[in-house]
């Protein structure tokens, strides 16, 4: 079980797990979910077995679903005291966008985002993977373990491609994720905690990294074969009722200001019955403002619809936004207070990329003198 300051799995549900979510099989989920648990239980026991990557695309500022989702297990794997790298993927997010010219201020926000969240940069190394020439020469040895007809399978990519806001798919697109396979191993990460889509893409890491220890490694691993850590956090939906999505309009952001909250809550989708109950599958909107409160609160999501009763919709949307703006309100704080200090966040980039450097020089090193008998 999680026994973490805040609601997570243990006191949450599991109906709270939206139906949209992918088959439970297709993507292995029923078995890493399984391991998950085990790992959780390890992770507990001896962290500092652990190497822990995580990343994100740098997409502007974060949200609520990302806090809930993923910061707020980053920071307390760090604080159990795993070993913790953050990746900044500003080449993987040009993967599906047009957004180079906003990557320097997109990398910076997501950053301060991350501070304000308490990744704590004197424990762990937070760095964008444009910032490491090593990391990115790794593509070219971990390319030529993989087949065209693995890349073309991959169905997060195809997804991806589907859903892509470029008119032509590059190649950086099939890419990315032996791309994303030197992000985990040149730090030699054991563990990566992720969302189920990322599933396919740990699969391709394992995968070169095996296939690298067996043709190079004359019977050592120079790779460890990365196991993922599912989040077993709920979705939270976004104010309308669908996946929260800074690109639907429909996200409550880290940064936004106590009055933008009141008046995100305020628009938000409920339906006409007075009753509050917690129902994800029947009333996904209000249950998903009931998850919302239970998550600030640290609390079970039930018990908060029993205590609003039958005082409405309004009633909810009163309980959800002081909830949040109170859980908000340090995170806020320490958030404005970096962005009056940009000169500390590239500090902290610089810094960070700084040690992915020298993890990324040595790993390239053994890499080559594996390949080549020499480095
Ligand atoms: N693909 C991830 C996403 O879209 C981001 C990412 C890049 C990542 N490199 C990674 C995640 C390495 C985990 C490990 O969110």
């Amino acid at each position: 079980m999680n026994r973490t300051p805040y609601a997570t799995a243990s006191t949450i549900p599991t109906e709270a797990i939206p139906a949209e979510a992918a088959p439970a099989d297709a993507l292995g989920t029923s078995a890493a979910r399984t391991r998950s648990a085990e790992l959780e239980k390890l992770v507990r026991e001896d962290p500092g077995r652990f190497r822990v990557l995580t990343g994100d695309r740098p997409t502007g500022r974060l949200h609520l679903g990302h806090y809930f989702g993923t910061l707020h297990n980053r920071v307390r794997l760090q604080d159990l005291g795993v070993e913790m790298t953050v990746l900044i993927a500003d080449y993987q997010v040009l993967t599906d966008r047009d957004v180079a010219d906003q990557l320097p201020r997109h990398v910076e926000d997501l950053t301060l985002d991350y501070l304000a969240a308490g990744i704590d940069p004197a424990r762990a190394t937070v760095f964008p993977h444009s910032a490491v020439p090593a990391l990115n020469q790794l593509l070219l040895p971990f390319l030529s373990l993989v087949s065209v007809a693995e890349l073309n399978r991959n169905p997060t990519v195809k997804d991806e491609i589907a859903h892509s806001r470029q008119s032509a798919v590059s190649g950086l697109m099939f890419t990315y994720p032996v791309h994303q396979a030197a992000d985990i191993l040149f730090c030699k990460a054991n563990l990566v905690p992720v969302g189920q889509d990322q599933l396919p893409h740990l699969e391709v890491t394992r995968t070169v990294a095996r296939r690298f220890n067996d043709r190079y490694g004359r019977g050592t691993a120079v790779f460890p074969e990365p196991e993922a850590l599912l989040s077993s956090a709920p979705l939270l939906l976004g104010t309308d009722g669908t996946k929260m999505s800074k690109s639907r309009g429909n996200a409550i952001a880290l940064a936004a200001g106590v009055d933008e909250t009141a008046r995100l809550i305020k628009g938000a989708r409920t339906d006409s019955d007075r009753h509050i109950t917690y129902d994800p599958a029947g009333r996904p909107e209000v249950s998903s403002l009931v998850l919302l409160a239970a998550l600030c609160e640290d609390r079970d999501p039930r018990q908060v619809a029993d205590e609003i009763g039958t005082a409405g919709a309004g009633a909810l949307k009163k309980r959800v936004t002081e909830a949040v703006n109170e859980r908000l309100a340090p995170i806020r704080a320490r958030r404005a207070a970096y962005e009056r200090d940009r000169g500390y966040v590239r500090q902290v980039l610089r810094e960070g990329a700084a040690r992915a450097n020298a993890m990324a020089d040595a790993t390239l090193d053994e890499v080559r003198r594996a390949m080549n008998g020499y480095s």
